[in-house]
């Protein structure tokens, strides 16, 4: 018999359907071993606890999103969600198919449906849909009066939400903690729907926000991800690195997108990325570029895009100034990337772009 300490040793194949697949643990035991034709021992085979749990957050997960759709479409409430959903550019088709919805004010609604259906209160907090109420004993909804997106895996199962206000007010996007089914870290918005697409042209672009996905792939640039702000993990390089090596990063062009850029640059490059940097004019992100100029424009702009090292030296040299001694804290400034540069010439072209200026 096959003991749950030595699976757990070999637990390179499970921890990879794991993070990817989005399995618990014993999940991808069952996995491999219904695969395989492996007799489990029961232990193994019966779903634990925590599983249970798992799956009904998952089901509540995927009611919370039929219900936040069902509101979108049908409630006079929602009917400024609707405008404003239109004003930016989003049609009907792409909002069905990435399942965008509204969440209604009052804040039990969502509780309500849910509970109805059976879900417990208690569930719904974990799954990071209810609040307790500070004061009382209630729940209320965690998402109130905001435009929903849909966060999923791979395969198209609805796991998160990120919330944005129609109007000034903050934080912009709210979006679900970290739950049992849900790690931000490990996920990029869009994936579902790009991977195709990505695979097929062996490429693929990054970009930070919800609708600076959406909106491109609307226009036909169907191999587009998002990060979810700027902080982009290892976890997510590699989940990308399952469908391509190739990527485009383009990030805001403010400061924190520079950086986050310079960050996610050592990520790409550590898993063995080719990385090119796109940096649209006049400030724009890919969502309003392409509602300005269109995709046939953002795509052209992609062929112009600079390769990683180019950028990196630009900025390295544009923040040191003049003078060999700036010349100096620049090649500092950009060891830890210099570091990483699996080629040798390459890095030597780098080393003396820099110090030569
Ligand atoms: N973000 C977030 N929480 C915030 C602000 C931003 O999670 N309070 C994430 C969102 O995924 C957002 C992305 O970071 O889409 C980029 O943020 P930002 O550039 O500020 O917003 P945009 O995506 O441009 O949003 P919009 O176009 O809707 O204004
Ligand atoms: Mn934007």
């Amino acid at each position: 018999m096959v003991s749950l300490l030595r699976l757990r040793r070999q637990r390179d194949i499970f921890r990879f359907l794991m993070s990817v697949d989005n399995l618990s643990f014993p999940e991808a035991v069952r996995w491999v071993a219904e695969k395989y034709s492996i007799a489990l021992p029961v232990f193994v085979a019966r779903p634990e606890e925590s599983d249970k749990d798992r799956q009904q957050i998952l089901d509540a997960t995927q009611a919370t999103e039929a219900f936040y759709q069902n509101v979108l479409r049908a409630e006079p409430e929602a009917q400024e969600a609707r405008r404003y959903l239109q004003q930016r550019g989003l049609r009907e088709e792409v909002i069905e198919k990435f399942g965008i919805g509204y969440a209604p004010s009052g804040g039990g609604r969502l509780i309500g449906y849910l509970t109805e259906q059976g879900f417990a209160a208690e569930l719904l907090e974990k799954a990071g849909l209810a609040k307790k109420s500070e004061l009382g004993k209630g729940y209320y909804d965690s998402f109130r009066r905001r435009i929903i997106f849909p966060i999923k895996d791979v395969r198209g199962k609805t796991l998160a939400f990120g919330g944005r206000v129609m109007d000034d007010g903050v934080p912009k996007y709210l979006n679900s903690p970290e739950t049992v089914i849900y790690s931000k870290s490990r996920h990029l918005f869009g994936l579902c729907f790009a991977r195709e697409a990505i695979r097929e042209q062996n490429h693929a672009i990054l970009v930070e926000g919800y609708l600076d996905c959406i909106i491109p792939f609307q226009e036909g640039v169907r191999n587009i991800v998002a990060s979810l702000g700027t902080s982009l993990t290892q976890g997510q390089v590699r989940l990308l690195g399952r469908y391509t090596k190739n990527v485009v990063v383009n990030y805001d062009p403010d400061t924190a997108g520079v950086n986050a850029m310079r960050r996610s640059l050592e990520l790409f490059l550590e898993e063995g990325f080719r990385v090119n940097v796109l940096r649209l004019p006049d400030g724009l992100d890919p969502d309003a570029f392409v509602r300005r100029s269109g995709a046939q424009e953002y795509r052209r702009s992609m062929k112009q895009c600079e390769p990683y090292l180019e950028f990196i030296a630009d900025e390295a040299l544009k923040d040191a100034g003049a003078g060999a001694r700036s010349r100096l804290n620049a090649v500092n400034a950009v060891l830890p990337i210099l570091a990483k540069v699996p080629d040798r010439v390459e890095r030597l072209e780098f080393v003396s772009r820099i110090s030569s200026g």
